[in-house]
């Protein structure tokens, strides 16, 4: 195993792409990995301390807030703020995006996160994660005002995107728009170390991941295309896995190669994922490492967010896999 650390690998890189970087995203990713180090710990000791099982309350979305999805919120946005590499900070559990006020330490980076990916897998010891999607505030003409309409930039401007896996072991995997690196913690030394360089996806998958449960809610064409992976006419049927925690889903997506799927359906006219802290940073580790994300009908790093937390269908993984989904939904006029 090699012994190049998170913040070495970066600042190697940056010397390679982005010779007048002036650490302000070295800070940033050194007080994100402290961030994710910290929740890391804490999802290993549940069960041990108090932090099983919901607060009682519900979210912008409608959704129980576990325990830990506060703890991993507060534990980011206290760190992210105080980091002075930042201007705004977005997340899943908050209705509206934070400004880190003039008058504190602050820099030109925005980050949007969702602090604990797969809730409902916490209680019951499955992989879950943390998902950030950076974008940084340009300082010449195009300067945005802090508003939160102009924070709703399109997936395609993120300068990194990436996630921390909390499973058989924690990982970090994440890209700077120059290929996608996975790190794991190695806990002996609390650093995580290079251990997947250059990720690419596999053209085609073993496996296809999706919400079967929900096929009846489904339109035709996510019917059809489904259908392609477990009852294929001339060849073996794929593997289905499905966790339930897009973080855990799509790093096997990543790693394997197959399709992660979920579709609009009757419940969830515009799909359950959210655009700008889940299908969107996976949509930019995708094509970095030569898949590809769409909703169905367009590629998911053009979509503008209208708001903070729209929702949005997502088909990602292996290049040849999406496009076998898009021949249905181009067929069926769903386009
Ligand atoms: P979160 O825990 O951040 O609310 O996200 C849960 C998401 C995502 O991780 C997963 O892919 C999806 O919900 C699973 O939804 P279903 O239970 O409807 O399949
Ligand atoms: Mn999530
Ligand atoms: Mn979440």
């Amino acid at each position: 195993m090699s012994e190049v650390t998170a913040i070495e690998h970066l600042i190697a890189s940056q010397r390679r792409w982005s010779p007048h970087a002036t650490g302000q995203f070295t800070s940033l990713m050194h007080d994100l990995i402290l961030s994710a180090k910290i929740i890391s710990r804490n999802v290993n000791q549940a069960g041990l301390v108090d932090i099983l099982g919901s607060t009682g309350s519900i979210n912008v979305q409608g959704e129980q807030v576990q325990k830990l999805d506060t703890f991993a919120n507060n534990t980011l946005v206290y760190r992210m703020q105080s980091s002075g590499a930042v201007c705004a900070v977005g997340s899943e559990e908050m209705a509206e995006p934070f400004f880190v006020p003039e008058n504190e330490p602050h820099g030109h980076y925005v980050i949007f996160f969702d602090p604990l990916d797969g809730s409902s897998n916490i209680d019951v010891g499955v992989s879950i994660g943390t998902i950030f999607s950076i974008y940084r505030r340009p300082d010449d003409e195009n300067y945005w005002e802090l508003t939160p309409e102009a924070l709703m930039r399109p997936g395609l401007e993120q300068v990194a995107a990436g996630y921390f896996l909390y499973g058989s072991s924690t990982m970090l995997v994440y890209s700077t728009g120059h290929g996608v690196n996975g790190f794991t913690l190695d806990s002996s030394i609390g650093e995580f170390l290079l251990t997947h360089p250059n990720i690419q996806i596999p053209r085609v998958g073993k496996y296809y991941s999706a919400n079967h449960g929900y096929y009846k809610y489904w339109n035709e064409a996510a019917q059809q295309a489904v259908t392609t992976f477990s009852l294929p006419e001339n060849r073996p049927p794929r593997s289905l896995r499905y966790v339930g925690s897009l973080v855990a889903d799509f790093h096997r997506t990543l790693l394997k190669g197959g399709l992660f799927f979920y579709p609009e359906d009757s419940n969830h006219p515009n799909g359950k994922l959210r655009l700008m802290y889940e299908a969107s940073p996976m949509a930019f580790l995708a094509e970095q490492a030569g898949g590809k994300a769409t909703d169905g009908k367009m590629r998911i790093l053009e979509k503008v967010p209208p708001s903070i937390h729209v929702r949005t269908p997502l088909i990602i993984g292996s290049a040849d896999d999406v496009d076998q989904v898009m021949e249905f939904y181009q067929d069926s006029g769903s386009n």
